[in-house]
């Protein structure tokens, strides 16, 4: 089976010479000497959906940029990744550096872009650190000689928004991460008004593999909707916590139970958030759903970012859910109103069922605040938001109840 990783884990950065042992850079002598537009149709073939949340068709994104007549074209590596509990980023940019450079250079160069912008989270000193290392490594190599694509390092503040395409991009151009209104989307109008790419990056490492064995290979594992693999991330709550990558379609019992041993103290589970804080609530039941896009919008829920958490069955969903409720309305940048109020309003309503204040009436206002904010603001923060308050109250009326009847937490 074609993995990104070794199935055996690493501790420190791997070297280029244990990156070549292993194929690596074969994808990029390759996409060097064929023809730009093949390079491109491998992606569109092989069918490689984004990692940074929305699972949006890359191909899409390379024909667009492709068929531009502007010669000044981008490419953004985003490795802001500042969601609580997503790790999968910065382990990639750490221990496996080469295979993040080599896709991005790939892509630069199918797409015949200028200037490749490493967008890394300002607290991440050891990827700061392991991509650097490997680009000195590569620049005695010989790999790169003749190439005249530009590469800059550029902070990305720790700050959630600062992760959104468009907030990247103006963070880029000097100015605080604040996203802008779509359309235009960056492929059209991106970095400076030119076209440009921004791709997260476990996406960009995928496409070492999909060059150099072919998109049909790579559909090999998978599902037909989102070929390929994921990298998942459990966090010390469970028996083994830690990163973990597995073909699209695996059921969450197999990640959760045989890989993360379960959480820790053989605890049950009463909910499954199955990509982070910013995707909807299932029942804790539901560990047969297939870990991949198409199955969890089925299910209820969206995949996201790979970042599975559990809730035990003692925790009380209206303590949960207000936690989540705070993170967003710290985090919205304030740059849209309907926003700033429905952040601020699942708050303020969380908080008065948490001390029992009001009845039923508040569980409708959560349904009109959302409601209310459906379609609006200029990034998705604004749904974001809104999935885990509404799933909560839907599939866990009775913690609601509870404490809407005085009777605190279950
Ligand atoms: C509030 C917010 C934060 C985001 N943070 C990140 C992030 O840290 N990293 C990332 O790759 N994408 C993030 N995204 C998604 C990006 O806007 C964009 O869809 C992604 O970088 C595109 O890459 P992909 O097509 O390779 O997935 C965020 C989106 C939103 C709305």
């Amino acid at each position: 089976m074609n993995l990104l990783l070794p199935t055996k884990k690493r501790n420190g950065r791997e070297g280029l010479q244990d990156y070549r042992n292993r194929k690596g850079y074969e994808g990029w002598r390759l996409a060097r000497d064929q023809e730009p537009g093949k390079t491109v149709q491998a992606i569109v073939d092989s069918g490689l959906r984004g990692r940074g949340g929305a699972a949006f068709p890359a191909g899409r994104k390379w024909q667009l940029l492709s068929q531009k007549a502007t010669k000044t074209r981008f490419l953004v590596v985003n490795g802001g990744e500042d969601e609580p509990g997503s790790f999968k980023d910065r382990y990639l940019m750490e221990h496996y550096p080469h295979l993040v450079l080599e896709g991005a250079f790939i892509a630069a160069f199918a797409l015949d872009v200028g200037q490749i912008f490493l967008y890394v989270n300002e607290s991440f000193d050891a990827s700061q650190r392991s991509l650097k290392e490997a680009l000195e490594e590569l620049a005695t190599s010989g790999l790169l000689d003749g190439l005249e694509i530009k590469l800059d390092f550029f902070s990305a503040p720790q700050d959630y928004v600062a992760g959104e395409d468009t907030a990247a991009l103006e963070v880029l151009e000097g100015k605080p991460p604040i996203p802008r209104k779509k359309p235009p989307y960056p492929v059209e109008s991106g970095y400076q008004g030119c076209p440009t790419v921004v791709h997260n990056v476990e996406t960009l490492a995928n496409v070492p593999l999909i060059v150099r064995e072919g998109p049909e290979s790579y559909r090999n594992i998978g599902t037909p909707d989102s070929p390929g693999t994921m990298l998942f991330y459990l966090n010390e709550e469970f028996e083994h916590p830690g990163v973990y990558e597995l073909p699209f379609g695996t059921p969450l019992r197999y990640l959760v139970e045989v890989l993360g041993g379960g959480l820790k103290g053989g605890k049950g589970i009463k909910a499954i958030l199955p990509g982070g804080p910013s995707t909807a609530f299932l029942p804790g039941e539901l560990l047969d759903v297939g870990l991949e896009p198409k199955a969890l919008v089925e299910a209820g829920s969206i995949l996201g970012c790979g970042n599975v958490r559990l809730i035990p069955e003692e925790a009380c969903m209206v303590e949960v859910t207000l936690e989540i409720a705070e993170f967003f309305a710290r985090e919205s940048c304030g740059k849209c109103p309907q926003c700033s109020m429905e952040t601020n309003a699942f708050v303020t309503i969380l908080k008065k069922i948490q001390a029992g204040e009001g009845d039923s009436a508040m569980l409708e206002q959560i349904e009109n605040v959302a409601n209310f904010s459906r379609g609006k603001g200029d990034c998705g923060l604004i749904h974001m938001a809104a999935a885990p308050v509404l799933s909560a109250v839907q599939h866990f009326p009775a913690d609601f109840e509870a404490h809407l009847e005085g009777r605190g937490c279950p």
